[in-house]
């Protein structure tokens, strides 16, 4: 005979796998029915079964058939369990591909950027460039001797004005895409930005060690690199005060390793009132490459950053090709 109490106690189990029916049944609709839920309201189902047998034999029952429904019930709860590790290994292996595709998407977009950066630095230098010169040389044929002095003031400052104008031509297209970088490799670019902003401010010190001299890599690598050391010079002079910055470029086993610092005011890197845009631009940048980037600053202690790229792609390791390497159409799962 069964208690009272244990009745109601089997009627609240009961409801709970009736709602839980409900859901799975709704699951099951929504994820095109997969075996997964197909075998949840087995279990669910032989289990209510069981309990109701058990409330209406009035505790009486067959031990064979409920060894039956234990084992049916075991049985769907493993292969359950079996569908659930294939469901979270399809999981992750739809992850991995999912950041693989964004971060080719990302380079893809820098690339192009950077491409037409170059095709209007191109443009900007050899379209504009003659045109400018040719007007100095215009200029200078002009005879001075019958002009006043009124009119020799005007085409001094004209010839002024079209110095300037070569020069900013020159230094925009350099600043889209700097051509020393471009013939020389990465060490000569970044030198030559730092030779430029020297002359342009009142730093007293910025260092540059590197061990890769003339050493050429990947385009992208040098590009990212470039534009990560001029974005946090700028930085650097433009926020801190700094009076020194040292830049160390440094090749280590198939790694490009850039450390930074500058002895400024420094960040608070968890401030909401950074607002720009130029670190999470060289973040992407890195990111695109596979590479790291790490910025520890805080007030009052200046700011250091370190940056790593390898400069051979890597080679997933047999674990992760096995696991993630799959082709398309083994990816899905019933
Ligand atoms: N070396 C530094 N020293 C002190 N503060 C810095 C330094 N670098 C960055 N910061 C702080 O971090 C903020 C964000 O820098 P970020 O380069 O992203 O933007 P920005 O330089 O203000 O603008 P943008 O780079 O888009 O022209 C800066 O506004 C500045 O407050
Ligand atoms: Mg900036």
């Amino acid at each position: 005979m069964l208690s009272l109490g244990l009745k109601i106690t089997m009627g609240v189990i009961m409801a709970i796998q009736l709602l839980a029916i409900g859901y799975a049944t709704h699951l099951l609709r929504r994820t095109k029915y997969s075996v997964i839920w197909i075998l949840c309201i087995v279990c669910f189902v032989t289990s209510f079964a069981q309990h109701l047998i058990y409330i209406l034999s009035n505790g009486v029952v067959d031990f064979r058939l409920f060894i039956t429904f234990d084992l049916i019930l075991s049985a769907a709860l493993a292969v359950a369990v079996f569908f659930a590790n294939k469901l979270v290994n399809y999981i992750n292996r739809l992850n991995y591909q999912r950041n693989l595709l964004s971060k080719r998407l990302l380079s893809t977009v820098l690339r192009t950027e950077e491409r037409s950066r170059s095709q209007f630095a191109k443009e900007l230098h050899d379209g504009m460039g003659p045109l400018l010169s040719s007007a100095k040389m215009s200029l200078s044929a002009i005879s001075t001797e019958n002009m006043s002095e009124r009119q020799q003031e005007i085409l001094q400052n004209t010839r002024f004005v079209i110095d300037e104008a070569i020069r900013s031509v020159r230094e925009i297209s350099n600043n889209m895409s700097p051509q020393v970088l471009m013939d020389f490799g990465l060490a000569q670019g970044i030198r030559n930005f730092i030779s430029r902003i020297k002359s342009l401010h009142t730093i007293e010190e910025i260092s540059f060690e590197t061990n890769i001299h003339d050493d050429r890599f990947d385009n992208d690598i040098e590009v990212v690199l470039y534009r990560v050391v001029c974005e946090l010079i700028n930085n650097s002079l433009k926020h801190s005060h700094c009076t020194k910055i040292e830049v160390v470029l440094m090749l280590k086993n198939n790694s490009l390793e850039l450390r930074y610092r500058d002895n400024g005011c420094g960040f608070n890197l968890n401030s909401s009132a950074l607002a720009g845009m130029g670190l999470s631009n060289i973040t992407s940048r890195i990111d695109s490459l596979n590479g790291a980037l790490s910025i520890n600053s805080s007030e009052g202690n200046g700011m250091e950053a370190f940056a790593h790229i390898r400069t051979k792609p890597d080679e997933p390791s047999p674990k992760t090709r096995k696991r993630y390497g799959r082709k398309r159409d083994k990816n899905s799962i019933s």
